[in-house]
């Protein structure tokens, strides 16, 4: 008696709750744009420490002096910039020979590749797209074509096309895109850099048919007692009804 009505209760209470969670979650209000604040100095190397994780960018931006560079343009241009930083994560995925075999003016030209000296907000990109190739700090032959469907936005290079994964900051003259993965010219990659093995699949192979086994089992197992599950909730529900009305004509008498 007593775990069956326990079970009625939280059946009962189960049923109940669909109800009130789907009526909880109003749509989320329309917030208008507001009016941009006036553009405020802006010190690229405090904006990049602190968003992120990017500090193997800044590590070579400082290491380059390339920051200069950019935070010069930033001070003393009305053109602004558009950087383009690689996560940290980017970086680890190369091997550290790519990078760590470049000569200093190689590294110098890599990262003044990774920026237009323009500031271009990502509503800009549409059209950007239309005036391939785009001039880079790195000038001559190392532009940057950028492409745009409907919104996803890849800056191409020869090895990488990355995209934009997130802006980090846009507020004219500064922009700051997240990308995923590091540009890679051909003028200094002649041929495409080897990338490192991912640390995580380094499981044994012949542990993985085992896993592959035991996780696909419980997956079919759990889709066939969900049906049965459903039909005996339907089955106890009617015991419940039944003896719910038993209890109360007891009651009575
Ligand atoms: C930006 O901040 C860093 C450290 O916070 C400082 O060393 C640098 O001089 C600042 N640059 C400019 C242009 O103000
Ligand atoms: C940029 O401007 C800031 C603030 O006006 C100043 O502190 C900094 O020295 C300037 N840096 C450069 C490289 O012009
Ligand atoms: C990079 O330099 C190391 C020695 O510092 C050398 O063994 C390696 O072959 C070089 N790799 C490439 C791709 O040039
Ligand atoms: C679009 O790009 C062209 C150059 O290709 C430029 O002349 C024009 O002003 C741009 N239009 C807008 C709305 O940015
Ligand atoms: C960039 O675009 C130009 C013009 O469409 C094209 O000629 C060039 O091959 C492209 N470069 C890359 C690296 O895709």
């Amino acid at each position: 008696m007593g775990p069956v009505a326990i079970f009625c209760a939280s059946i009962l209470l189960a049923l109940s709750m669909p109800s009130s969670t789907s009526a909880q979650t109003p749509p989320a209000p329309f917030l208008p744009p507001s009016p941009s604040p006036a553009p405020r100095f802006v010190n690229l190397t405090d904006l990049l420490s602190v968003a992120g994780p990017f500090d193997t960018f800044l590590d070579y931006l400082l290491q380059t002096q390339v920051i200069d560079t950019f935070q010069n343009q930033v001070n003393n241009t009305k053109q602004g910039i558009t950087v383009f930083v690689p996560k940290d994560s980017a970086f680890a995925s190369l091997k550290k020979s790519d990078l760590g075999n470049l000569t200093r003016d190689q590294l110098k030209t890599l990262f003044l590749y990774h920026a237009f000296p323009k500031y271009y907000s990502l509503s800009d990109f549409k059209n950007l797209s239309n005036s391939n190739p785009v001039s880079t700090f790195a000038g001559g032959q190392y532009t940057l074509n950028v492409t745009d469907a409907s919104g996803l936005i890849r800056i191409v290079s020869n090895w990488a096309n990355p995209k934009i994964t997130s802006s980090v900051y846009s507020t004219a003259p500064v922009a700051v895109y997240e990308i995923d993965r590091v540009l890679l010219p051909s003028a200094i990659f002649s041929t495409e850099p080897a990338l490192a093995p991912a640390p995580e699949t380094k499981t044994p192979s012949d542990l993985a048919p085992a896993q592959s086994g035991i996780a696909s089992a419980p997956k079919s197992a759990e889709s066939s007692t969900g049906d049965a599950t459903s039909y005996t909730t339907a089955f106890r529900l009617m015991d419940c009804m039944v003896l719910i009305l038993s209890a109360t004509l007891m009651l009575i008498m």
